[in-house]
């Protein structure tokens, strides 16, 4: 037992010697090397691969602390005085907003360097509210505190205070120095510049000076803060040197880099400036330039909130476009996949069906003009509004089966799109427009007469190819002028073909609907509401006298609104044996007056009231192109017993002549 005791108390002997004999008196660092050496680091502090201390990183609400490893004899015994001792160190924040930092730092002498239970932001690192101001924390901190906290009686946001035990400080100052001339000069902690430090207590006189200086400035005579202390009460005899640092919300780093430590009288070993680690350069953000342009903070503020309003703005945006620009495509249409456009383009094409790009509207919508974006094809889009959605399908599939159909004399249709209750076709665009505008209402431009029987011809010869010469008949339903368009050459092409089948697809079957455009519809169709081939030819018919003539189908003849017939009219002439004299005033004088008189004779001859006399668009094709003659006839070869029917003036009479375009009128067949 005894051998035991006399053993353990010669080892205690021996540690106490060892320690003693290896007792640290003093250190310098220059800054710091990476794995630190003799430091111990703790929470969110690193030291930096550039040589710096860095306490805190960018982590919020959060603490760090670095010590020296080793305790500081502090007194000679435990009932000792402190003795003398002299810090210096280097240091500065940087916060990423340049007005405020949050919360700051110290240089700490305390028992322990484990001060885990600390709190962050105005705590610093040091306390928490349990333990601050308890004596029997034997702490000393010199704080520089960026935030003014009024529970802790700090004097400003600004301030390096003395402070035993507290976090209230024993005495502080405005962070600054006194220069040569006594005067004293502000400096700012979260200036991102170096500063430096002295921190000296003389054993003796039991006075603590606090004296700070810009970086590289020589050490003022006179101390920014001081205090008269024994601090005999408040040091143990071993202690731990080292710094706290605490953030809160503001992103701010502390960084300390350098630091030399001496006790026992002589001053702290001076730092070697040159060799410190420069202040990291980290270039202001976007919203600081912005700040240093001389922006408020309101401003600064008011930034990320219009970025909330404009991201707002634009999800809605492209919501919106989506949903504008949406593709309904329904099973049935995947077979027509090549002939269907993306509306998107078709809005692009017409940018957006601009007014501007109205080429006209008629009977079934309105047409606009429109460059393809990639091919950049002049086109005509007509947008069809179709109320019923039954029997779109079919309408549809003729439609483009009936664009298939490739002839000189047809306006190619290049695609369709659909949408909602929105049919869109789209055709080439003819350059020289409809052939309406070279007859009519006194126009700029008229054609003379070659350039009309050619056109003629080409209608003549379009409309035989959709009655015989494709896989079926095709009944045009809406023959008139300005249905015929001009290409670049001139040439009559017809357009429209089909669409007026749109009236029939999904109407009540019980009513069969007249489609076409009063002036050009053949009694036979509105009496019995079917369309034939004679009855495109009687609509050819009116047109060869449209053209030859240049004179409206129907015509109004007096003020009091008296209609007449194109076809009664030049029947008028014809009867009186001066047929010639019906042409065109326009025409000029060069004319063949044999091609005119044929023309217009096959004009009441299409036009005939009974549809079994009307030659076929193949006869029509063989007179005008001369192969065969017309025959001769004479004007009771024209209308027998119709005459006296006055079934054209039956038409004229009713009063139902509106407008130039087309109708639909329906004429209820069956018991209804
Ligand atoms: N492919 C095209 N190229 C150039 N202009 C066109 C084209 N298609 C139509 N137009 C122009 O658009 C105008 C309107 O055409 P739209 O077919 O809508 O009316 P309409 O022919 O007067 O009557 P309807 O509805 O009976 O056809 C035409 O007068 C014509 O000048
Ligand atoms: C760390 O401590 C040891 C032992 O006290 C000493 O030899 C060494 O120089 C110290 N290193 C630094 C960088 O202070
Ligand atoms: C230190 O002082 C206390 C009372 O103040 C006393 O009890 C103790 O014995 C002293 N210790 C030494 C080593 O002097
Ligand atoms: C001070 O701390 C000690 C030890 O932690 C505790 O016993 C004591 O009650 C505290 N004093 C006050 C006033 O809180
Ligand atoms: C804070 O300062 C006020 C007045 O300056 C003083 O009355 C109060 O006691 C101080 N509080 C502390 C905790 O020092
Ligand atoms: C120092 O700062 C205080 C307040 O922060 C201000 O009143 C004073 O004018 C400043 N002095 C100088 C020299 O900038
Ligand atoms: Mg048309």
């Amino acid at each position: 037992m005894f051998v035991k005791l006399l053993i353990i108390f010669f080892f205690s002997l021996l540690s106490q010697s060892l320690t003693s004999s290896s007792q640290v008196l003093g250190f310098t660092y220059n800054g710091f090397r990476r794995p630190p050496a003799n430091i111990s680091i703790q929470g969110i502090s690193t030291v930096t691969a550039k040589g710096f201390l860095k306490l805190t990183d960018k982590t919020m609400v959060s603490t760090g602390h670095a010590f020296y490893t080793k305790p500081i004899r502090f007194k000679d015994s435990p009932n000792d005085t402190v003795s003398s001792f002299s810090t210096t160190f280097v240091f500065g924040i940087y916060s990423q907003i340049p007005i405020v930092s949050g919360h700051g730092m110290a240089f700490v002498i305390a028992p322990n360097p484990d001060l885990r239970f600390s709190w962050a932001s105005q705590y610093l690192g040091l306390f928490n509210s349990m333990n601050n101001g308890n004596d029997s924390n034997h702490v000393l901190a010199v704080e520089f505190d960026t935030i003014q906290n009024p529970e802790f009686n700090d004097t400003n946001n600004n301030h390096v205070g003395i402070n035993i035990n507290s976090l209230n400080s024993v005495n502080s100052s405005p962070a600054g120095y006194w220069n040569e001339n006594d005067q004293f000069q502000n400096l700012t902690l979260i200036s991102r510049k170096r500063m430096q430090v002295w921190v000296d207590y003389d054993g003796l006189t039991h006075k603590i000076d606090v004296t700070m200086a810009p970086f590289a400035e020589d050490k003022p005579r006179k101390p920014l803060v001081s205090i008269v202390r024994d601090l005999s009460s408040v040091l143990l005899q071993d202690m731990f040197v080292g710094f706290s640092a605490a953030t809160a919300y503001v992103l701010s780093e502390h960084l300390v880099f350098g630091w030399s430590f001496q006790v026992k009288g002589k001053k702290a070993p001076p730092l070697d400036l040159s060799k410190l680690p420069k202040f990291p350069k980290v270039g202001p953000t976007r919203v600081l330039r912005f700040y240093k342009s001389g922006m408020p903070l309101i401003a600064l503020l008011l930034i990320p909130l219009l970025l909330i309003i404009s991201l707002v703005f634009l999800v809605r945006f492209i919501v919106r476009r989506k949903r504008k620009f949406a593709e309904e495509l329904e099973d049935w249409e995947t077979e027509f996949g090549k002939n269907r456009l993306r509306f998107k383009d078709l809005y692009y094409a017409t940018k957006g069906f601009k007014d501007k790009n109205l080429l006209g509207s008629g009977g079934f919508g309105r047409v606009y003009r429109g460059i393809m974006p990639i091919t950049k094809k002049d086109i005509a889009v007509k947008r069809v509004s179709n109320e019923s959605r039954q029997g779109l399908k079919e309408f549809v599939a003729e439609i483009v089966s009936i664009g298939r159909m490739s002839h000189r004399n047809l306006v190619p249709l290049l695609g369709y799109c659909r949408r909602r209750d929105e049919l869109l076709l789209v055709y080439d665009y003819m350059p020289n427009g409809s052939l309406e505008k070279y007859l009519h209402n006194s126009p700029e431009v008229t054609l003379d007469w070659k350039q009309r029987f050619k056109i003629i011809q080409g209608v003549a010869s379009g409309l035989f190819y959709l009655h015989e010469e494709w896989e079926q008949v095709v009944i045009h339903r809406d023959v008139k002028a300005s249905n015929i368009l001009l290409d670049a050459e001139l040439n009559g092409r017809l357009g429209d073909f089909g669409l007026a089948r749109l009236c029939d697809h999904g109407s009540n079957p019980q009513t069969t609907r007249v489609v076409g455009t009063w002036g050009y519809l053949a009694p036979d169709h509105v009496r019995t509401g079917r369309a034939t081939t004679a009855t495109d030819v009687f609509a050819f018919g009116v047109l060869l006298l449209e053209v030859a003539c240049g004179r409206h189908p129907i015509e109004i003849e007096n003020e009091s609104g008296e209609t007449a017939l194109l076809v009664d009219w030049v029947f008028g002439f014809l009867v009186e044996g001066n047929i010639l004299d019906a042409k065109d005033p326009n025409l000029g004088s060069e004319y063949d007056q044999k091609e005119i008189e044929m023309v217009l004779k096959l004009g009441l001859l299409c036009s005939h009231s009974d549809p079994h006399s009307r030659p076929t668009m193949r006869h029509v094709l063989h007179y005008l192109r001369g192969d065969v003659t017309l025959p001769d006839f004479s004007p009771l070869d024209l209308r027998g017993n119709e005459m006296m029917l006055g079934i054209h003036h039956g038409f004229s009479e009713s009063g139902m002549f509106t407008s130039g375009s087309s109708i639909a009128y329906s004429i209820l067949s069956g018991g209804r």
